[in-house]
């Protein structure tokens, strides 16, 4: 292929393969939940060092992401998710021998490093590739990569789980090696974004990747809006310009729909979903898990269907249909708990249906939407350390609801409402699985407690969430510059 000619598909398969990150992003996630019951055993672990275990993987996502925004700015974005795509394969690699506990927690904590690294440089560098017209749909790609992860890991963790072999976490983390190593390969060939190189004044390079990937007629007005906005706004911009008041604005976008997106509680649904499945009636570990991958099967196929709609129907519509529909799908699931004795085994079908269409609501708007906006509402020269700031959030955030869950279920269980269930339980004193009466209170409350912070995103979003489809990133900056309210900002 000649190396300047134009080719409609290429930027497509650019953005499908920096996307892979998403996958891993999700795979990382979700592989913890299938595996731990076997290293438990194996190295015969007391619950709250399990929990070390699985709160390493957070903490470093948020480490990951607070301290290499500014890196990606300074080298790249290339570079950034190339180095995330090493860690990750070592890390998987270093996950599946760990020898001990510690030295799982350590891997566990490094393969979170790049996760909390590609959760804002993949999109950015998604962003800043596309042509404006279908810029949503190839950033959402990275949240449909994330949804495949989530889902692999199910399938994956069902396939090696093997009761007789208390070593089959191993391969289950092994596995993270392939799509690792797919992102390492396709960095080395992929390209550096347009912008990022105009803003380093390498404009010759910019121009020769743009002739590939836009249309032809497009590449020098493309140019040009670059090097405008560039030459307009010479001063150098140091890490601290994102936290000046022009900012301020895209600041509060990236914080606030990272902060709507963890607390309508989706993680409680997606990593809790076989619990709550099981506390609605579902007996059986084997119930509870199939009953997980359909949660999984409805988030990928509706994040399909959010890709061809957020650069028609436009952000802010999609935001507005799909957090009025986790609202009201999260009232009738907490109804679903409130009334459960009386509605028979109606209940747990109702309370699987409507976790479905939970999920399909989020997949069309909350979880594409938070990555896009922080991959595009900063200017270029601090997009690096705004969009990590971004993903910071998302996973401080995620770490709350995560860790609160079980409590506010507790806080707002009315007393006598509470819903036992009888599973098979890890004893860490005598290191066997016994059955166990557990006494799960009642989410009810809880759903509607997420359903509440919903309702203010609704009206958060009605005042912060510009609609930005079609819009150049150019413009966009150009706009708060100006001073310009979000709801005001127009193709
Ligand atoms: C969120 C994750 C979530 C996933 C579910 C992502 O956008 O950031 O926290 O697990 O969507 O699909």
């Amino acid at each position: 292929m000649n190396k300047e000619t134009y080719n409609k598909n290429l930027v497509v398969i650019i953005a499908a393969v920096a996307a892979t990150g998403g996958l891993l992003f999700g795979f990382d996630t979700g592989v913890i939940s299938g595996a731990i019951p076997f290293f438990q055993r194996d190295f015969l672990l007391s619950n709250s060092m399990v929990e070390n275990i699985t709160t390493a993987g957070l903490v470093g996502a948020v480490i990951g992401a607070m301290f290499t925004g500014r890196l990606s700015d300074i080298f790249g974005r290339r570079k950034t998710i190339l180095g995330a795509s090493i860690i990750f394969v070592l890390g998987a690699v270093w996950s599946g021998w760990a020898p001990n506990p510690h030295s799982l927690i350590i891997a566990r904590l490094f393969i979170g490093l790049a996760i909390g690294i590609s959760s804002f440089s993949v999109p950015l560098y998604i962003a800043e590739i596309s042509p404006n017209h279908i810029r949503g749909r190839l950033v959402s790609l990275f949240q449909l990569l994330i949804t495949i992860g989530i889902l692999v890991s199910y399938l994956s963790d069902e396939a090696f789980a093997n009761n007789a072999n208390p070593e089959s976490w191993r391969p289950m983390f092994y596995v993270g090696v392939i799509p690792g190593l797919i992102l390492l390969i396709g960095m080395i060939f992929l390209p550096e974004t347009p912008r990022w190189l105009m803003s380093k004044g390498r404009e010759e390079e910019s121009r020769r990747i743009l002739k590939r990937i836009e249309e032809p007629s497009e590449v020098e007005a493309s140019l040009k809006g670059m090097k405008e906005e560039i030459e307009k706004y010479k001063e150098r911009a140091r890490f601290t310009e994102v936290f000046k008041p022009w900012l301020r604005t895209a600041l509060m976008i990236a914080v606030g729909i990272m902060f709507f997106q963890q607390f309508v509680g989706i993680n409680t649904v997606i990593y809790y979903s076989p619990k709550i499945f099981l506390i609605a009636g579902f007996e059986g570990a084997r119930a509870a898990i199939w009953g997980a991958v359909s949660v999984g099967v409805i988030n990928v196929a509706f994040t399909v269907l959010s890709l061809f709609m957020i650069d028609k129907l436009g952000r802010r519509k999609l935001f507005f249909i799909g957090t009025a529909g986790i609202v009201v799908s999260l009232i009738a699931l907490g109804l679903v708990f409130a009334f459960l004795p009386s509605l028979g085994t109606m209940g747990k079908w109702l309370s699987i249906i409507f976790v479905w269409i939970y999920i399909a609501f989020f997949a069309i708007s909350l979880g594409p939407l938070g990555w896009l906006f922080i991959s595009e509402v900063f200017p270029l020269r601090v997009r690096g350390i705004g969009s990590s700031i971004g993903s910071l959030s998302n996973w401080f955030f995620n770490g709350i609801v995560a860790f609160t869950f079980f409590k506010i279920i507790k806080l707002f269980t009315m007393p006598g409402t509470g819903i036992i269930t009888h599973e098979k339980l890890y004893d860490a004193t005598t290191h066997t699985f016994t059955m166990q009466a557990v006494n799960n209170g009642n989410p009810a409350g809880a759903f509607w407690f997420y359903a509440i912070l919903g309702v203010l995103g609704l009206i958060w979003g009605y005042f912060y969430l510009p609609e930005t489809k079609g819009v150049s990133l150019e413009k966009i900056e150009e706009h708060w510059r100006q001073g310009g309210k979000p709801r005001d900002l127009k193709e």
